[in-house]
């Protein structure tokens, strides 16, 4: 097995973000629930993908340096903690724009543009054919992000899967090129079998799609239905108030639960199933139960989930908030660079570019 210095035993976990504003519960669901739960039992990184944000924003420097500071807030608040987590600047980590490079040799350009999800995104951001060279590139650039950590898993939602694909297909090529790995060996064999790179598995959270409070998109910032982790209860309570429960019936009335998209929040996010099941139960029967009477107890479980987040956010409000903020992502960016530096040494030295060990200092 390659040498990793850096390896503390426990399983290694990467995932990250592109900062593109702030955090809501589709993202918790799919992704930082999971995250925070990991902390513990693996070793994490948390990448802010600060580079990814200038391929569609490089006009927006301001706005990217405040998404960025503003998405580590909602990482704290969320519960990732600094101490058993490594928080990652993707742009104060020079491997991972190195092996980008060398990753991009190794994937076919056609294979790139075939990515379903730059496909979506190139449609649902209305690039058309003016998207930068740099926008595809990303994908490329994300193989780099997670192969830099050598992490057996990565934590992402639904739609990050193509992407997650693509990097194993450039983990297996690069071990079968550089490190005589067989092209029949099992995953689990590469790096076991003197791989440089292991062949990472996606993790996809347990509700790969909220749905927003407009009942049909998905949740996401620029469609305007998301609730935010940075809500206050108020904000919660009018969002999840104005929810049109899919039919319009009478409380005495029977009702469909299954077309109802606030039943999707009550599963999620109301910890008693059989509470649960309970409305569910009465609400088919039109057992004098009130859309508003089931909003209610969902408002109240979002807010129950929300309100330790305001607590700890508080912390980094106000002055010396930012810069606290910034002392946290250097600390973990420092780490992150003996990791990455770690990797792409034992990278060159498979792909006949080892000349001396290099040493960064970042100050
Ligand atoms: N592309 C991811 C997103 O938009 C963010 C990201 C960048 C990422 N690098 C990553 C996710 C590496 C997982 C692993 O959500």
């Amino acid at each position: 097995m390659s040498h990793d210095p850096t390896t503390t035993g426990k399983n290694r976990v990467l995932t990250g973000d592109t900062p593109t504003g702030r955090l809501h519960l589709g993202h918790w669901v799919g992704s930082i629930e999971q995250r925070v739960k990991m902390q513990d039992d693996y070793d994490c990184f948390f990448l802010l993908a600060n580079m990814h944000a200038y391929t569609t924003r490089a006009d927006k420097p301001d706005d990217i340096r405040r998404d960025t500071i503003e998405i580590v807030k909602d990482w704290l608040a969320a519960g990732i903690d600094p101490s058993r987590a490594t928080i990652v600047l993707q742009t104060e980590i020079p491997a991972i724009a190195e092996l980008s490079w060398y990753f991009a040799m190794l994937i076919p350009f056609n294979r790139v543009m075939r990515n379903p999800t730059l496909k979506t995104e190139i449609e649902t951001k209305g690039l058309g054919d003016k998207y930068s060279f740099g926008f595809p590139m990303y994908a490329v650039g994300q193989c780099a992000d997670i192969l830099a950590f050598r992490p057996e898993f990565v934590p992402v939602g639904e739609d990050q899967v193509a992407h997650i694909e693509m990097c194993r297909e450039v983990a297996r090529k690069f071990d079968q090129l550089y490190c005589g790995i067989d092209s029949h060996s099992e995953d689990d064999a590469y790096e076991t079998g003197g791989g440089v790179f292991p062949i990472p598995k996606a993790l996809v959270g347990k509700v790969g799609r909220l749905i927003g409070t407009d009942g049909k998109n998905k949740m996401s910032k620029s469609l305007g239905n998301a609730v935010f982790l940075s809500d206050t209860p108020k904000q919660v309570k009018k969002k999840i108030n104005a929810m049109y429960p899919g039919q319009s019936r009478d409380p005495d009335q029977p009702g469909d639960p299954a077309i109802n998209p606030v039943f999707q929040y009550a599963d999620v996010f109301i910890k008693d199933e059989a509470f649960v099941a309970e409305l569910r139960e009465r609400y088919t029967k039109g057992d004098n139960l009130g859309d508003g009477h089931v909003k209610s107890h969902v408002i109240e479980a979002v807010n129950e989930l929300l309100e330790p987040m305001r607590t700890r956010r508080a912390e980094f409000e106000g002055p010396g908030g930012d810069d606290a903020v910034i002392d946290i992502i250097r600390d973990g960016t420092a780490r992150a660079n003996e990791t990455a530096e770690a990797t792409l040494y034992a990278a060159k030295e498979a792909m006949k570019l080892g000349f001396g060990e290099r040493h960064l200092r970042w100050k």
